[in-house]
């Protein structure tokens, strides 16, 4: 785990940015990855796991649940088989004997509520300081309804799930949160009779293609997901999970800042429902380049981005909601672009590990950018000519991520501190930002 210590890194102005990366494995496929495996029947092999500490934090809380996970004596990846105790059919999780500690990471809370709710344990899952601001009640309530016992004080965790039998159900989502519809259909794994669940737009949908793969009996059609029982369990996977492509995304929006800077990322994961932020890098200018090179369970390929002359765009609603984590690394690109960018509809990020329109106003504007701040949106005045000062990422790896890119193009060194945030997704961020950025 990140020491309490906050460090500083120091961003200096870059000459120019260019060259080829691969980014750390995609964490939101492997948590799903993990967690499905757990309940399949037989040994499941995933490799290009990423480092960080969201992914460390599920495995933790799977082994502590009796599932057993090992690195593959070939390398690179791990073999995961269900808890023994579970039988063929998968779900013999164990009583955990503390707190599951989901550190950081909101995906594996609430997708753990969702598997362990048809479970035949009981488990309490806690999490740092940011988690616990974070709300729960928008998983727990809908799993309630199919007859889930979850308990939590005030919406927030530390939050104590009882396993029991669970009724399928319909459910038509207020908010459109990929980790509301994943909690509801790993719950409807165990649940009888059909879980059905309505998106206002779609969201990422890794769990679908997963459970498909693995041989549910699930069904998509527009916004809607059905998921049908089986008596049949759920077939081991072999996977290698792709580049993150919401990693890739500071790159992309690092080679956007300046004409003629330029990446290349490959082995990325270019899923359509993931990949919305390069049309809007593209509607600002970019140069944008994609090629699939593979499409089995999640398309991966590459990625060129060649920076252009870039002008302000403006985001509503739904398109938030498809490159919700996106829209830092889009702010920052918004400072370098003429005119007014604006986003609206997008309460959604000031309850992501932080408060991302405010962490991103404050810094922004304290490096000289013009900031218009509203409940539910932000408007950025471009060209602006940012100085380095010291920022700082509240402890949220995309806000340190997004205000490091953003650096890059400020008249001075930029001091980000607790930086070490970014080990949360993408520990090496820092080290590939030496191997691309030439700095004066
Ligand atoms: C995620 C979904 C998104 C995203 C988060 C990961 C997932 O959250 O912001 O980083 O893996 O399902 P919401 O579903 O709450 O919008």
């Amino acid at each position: 785990m990140r020491s309490e210590l906050a460090t500083v890194a120091v961003v200096r102005p870059a000459t120019v940015l260019a060259g080829e990366l691969r980014v750390p494995g995609d964490k939101s496929i492997a948590h799903r990855a993990l967690m499905l495996a757990a309940v399949a029947e037989g040994e499941s092999r995933i490799s290009g796991l990423p480092d960080g500490e969201d992914v460390r934090a599920t495995i933790a809380c799977l082994r502590s649940l009796g599932v057993r996970l090992s690195p593959s004596p070939s390398g690179g990846g791990f073999k995961i088989s269900p808890s023994p105790s579970g039988g063929a059919s998968g779900w013999g999780f164990t009583t955990p004997h503390g707190l599951l500690d989901c550190a950081n990471s909101g995906t594996t809370m609430r997708l753990l509520l969702g598997l362990l709710a048809g479970s035949r344990v009981w488990a309490t899952l806690d999490g740092d300081g940011s988690l616990r601001r974070r709300p729960m009640a928008r998983v727990f309530e809908p799993l309630r309804l199919m007859g889930a016992r979850i308990e939590s004080e005030n919406g927030h965790p530390p939050i104590s799930v009882r396993g029991t039998r669970l009724q399928g159900r319909h459910h038509s989502l207020p908010v459109a949160s990929a980790q509301v519809k994943s909690a509801i259909l790993l719950a409807g794994l165990a649940a009888s009779g059909p879980t059905t669940v309505v998106e206002p737009v779609p969201t990422r949908d890794h769990t679908e293609r997963l459970l498909q793969t693995m041989g549910a009996d699930i069904r998509r059609r527009d916004t809607m997901i059905e998921l049908r029982p089986s008596h049949r369990s759920l077939a081991p996977i072999a996977m290698t999970i792709p580049g993150d492509f919401s990693s890739a995304a500071f790159w992309m929006a690092a080679a956007a800042l300046r004409p003629d800077w330029s990446i290349t990322i490959r082995g990325v994961g270019l899923n359509p429902t993931r990949i919305a932020f390069a049309a809007l890098l593209r509607r600002m200018g970019a140069d944008i380049q994609v090629v699939i090179d593979a499409d089995a369970a999640e398309p991966v390929g590459a990625l060129r981005v060649v920076g252009r002359p870039l002008t302000a765009i403006n985001l509503g609603a739904a398109e938030v909601a498809t490159a919700i984590d996106e829209i830092p690394a889009l702010l920052a690109v918004a400072t370098q672009a003429e005119g007014v960018t604006t986003i609206d509809g997008a309460g959604e990020l000031r309850i992501k590990e932080s408060d991302r329109i405010a962490a991103m106003a404050q810094g922004l504007r304290d490096m000289g950018a013009v900031v218009v701040e509203r409940p539910d949106g932000i408007s950025i005045q471009g060209p602006a000519r940012l100085h380095g000062v010291g920022v700082d990422s509240r402890g949220d790896h995309r806000i340190a991520m997004a205000l490091a890119i953003a650096g890059l193009v400020a008249s001075g060194p930029t001091a980000i501190r607790n930086a070490d945030s970014v080990s949360v997704s993408y520990p090496e961020f820092f080290q590939h930002m030496r191997e691309v950025v030439d700095v004066a």
